[in-house]
């Protein structure tokens, strides 16, 4: 593992003043929690209207499930996601100056490293190719952007990673975990099936995400009352597979739920209240995930998906809204359709079984 020095990084490493967090970045952050309200007070009277009972009991049904959902909903995720607007966008923004990017060397990760330097955030690329790294660092300046080169597989190694790479840049506000790899797996010949080759992808998508984790939310926890956030990116096979590859789509479902569960602590956690939990979840894109594919490149699917441009345009306004989830293209409707249900069941398991802390 090799970190880049930051010399002039505008107060990014250690080696210049800790971030402190401006009264404007509160004030954002109190504006999201308000329109998190907002909405689920609007969902609320919809859930009402839309249970048509005039009797007395229907009534009280009907009246018990509001408020249910609109404690629920203040107190789990937020849902459905704020309403895009522009006068929305400019209030809030994103509110993190310096992003802790897994996983940007290439594709998805790469071009939101890219976005959010052009929006004044310094950036902490992430990945195994070092060439890749230095390319990075090369065309944007050791000003705003910086590289670690490290494979997030060994994971003996993440802790003291993860205490090298905070302590390097103290003012890590925001970790995004991105990398991840695809394997087709057919298990209609099973003596042909690669288990090594499947469990690297269980480590790469999801147990590496268990540690890193693990040991990167303490940095952000103790940042409090400043906003910081935990972000990941999953996939819209993460709510229905895709036979193809069905190592994947479970690996992405796994780190799917997982989101829902750590949100719902944190929500649950004075202490940890101010790190926000945020999941992307990504339709096809045109990105090496693919291209690198040889079994894709043979059938001619190499370069399946949305442009990369118009995933990052959606993905960025979803981040600059403030939103907890951000399904993009395709995977919106799909999103809408599997995870309402589910959402109801999970705040009812919420109301339940949690207090707070
Ligand atoms: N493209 C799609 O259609 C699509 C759809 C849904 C979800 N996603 C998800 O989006 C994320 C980004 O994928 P992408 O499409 O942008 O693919 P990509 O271009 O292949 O990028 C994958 C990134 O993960 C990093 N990575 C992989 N294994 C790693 C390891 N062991 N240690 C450190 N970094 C590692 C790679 O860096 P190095 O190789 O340099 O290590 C690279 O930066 C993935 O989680 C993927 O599952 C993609």
């Amino acid at each position: 593992m090799s970190s880049q020095s930051c010399s002039g990084c505008k107060g990014q490493c250690a080696s210049n003043n800790a971030a402190t967090q401006t009264s404007e970045e509160v004030k954002i952050d109190n504006v999201a929690q308000e329109n998190s309200v907002e909405v689920a007070n609007e969902e609320s009277t919809e859930t009402s209207n839309n249970g048509v009972s005039t009797s007395r009991t229907g009534r009280l049904v009907a009246a018990a499930n509001t408020a249910l959902i609109r404690r629920d909903f203040s107190n789990t995720s937020r849902y459905p996601r704020p309403k895009s607007n522009a006068k929305q966008n400019r209030r809030m923004g994103f509110p993190y100056k310096t992003v802790l990017l897994v996983g940007a060397t290439s594709g998805i990760g790469l071009a939101l490293a890219e976005r959010m330097i052009e929006n004044d955030v310094f950036v902490i690329a992430v990945g195994r190719r070092k060439d890749r790294l230095d390319d990075f660092v090369s065309k944007h300046g050791s000003d705003k952007a910086a590289g670690s080169q490290f494979d997030i597989t060994q994971f003996d190694q993440i802790e003291s990673w993860a205490k090298e790479i905070t302590t390097t840049y103290p003012s890590i506000d925001a970790v995004i975990l991105n990398s991840g790899i695809q394997r087709t797996l057919d298990f209609t010949q099973p003596k042909d099936i690669d288990l090594p080759r499947t469990v690297q992808e269980l480590g790469t998508n999801y147990t590496s995400y268990l540690y890193l984790i693990t040991h990167l939310l303490p940095h952000l926890q103790e940042q409090a009352p400043k906003p910081t956030a935990l972000v990941t990116v999953s996939s819209g096979l993460a709510l229905i597979p895709l036979p193809r590859c069905g190592n994947y789509c479970a690996t992405k479902a796994a780190l799917h739920s997982l989101m829902w569960s750590i949100r719902a602590q944190l929500q649950h956690d004075e202490k940890s209240q101010h790190v926000k939990v945020i999941e992307i979840l990504p339709p096809a894109v045109q990105t090496e995930l693919h291209s690198q594919q040889a079994e894709l490149v043979k059938i001619g699917e190499g370069n399946i998906g949305i442009p990369l441009r118009q995933f990052t345009d959606e993905a960025w306004a979803g981040l600059t809204r403030g939103d907890e989830e951000i399904p993009v293209g395709m995977v919106r409707d799909r999103f809408d359709a599997t995870e309402e249900p589910r959402r109801i069941g999970f705040r009812r398991i919420v109301e339940t079984f949690m207090t707070k802390k």
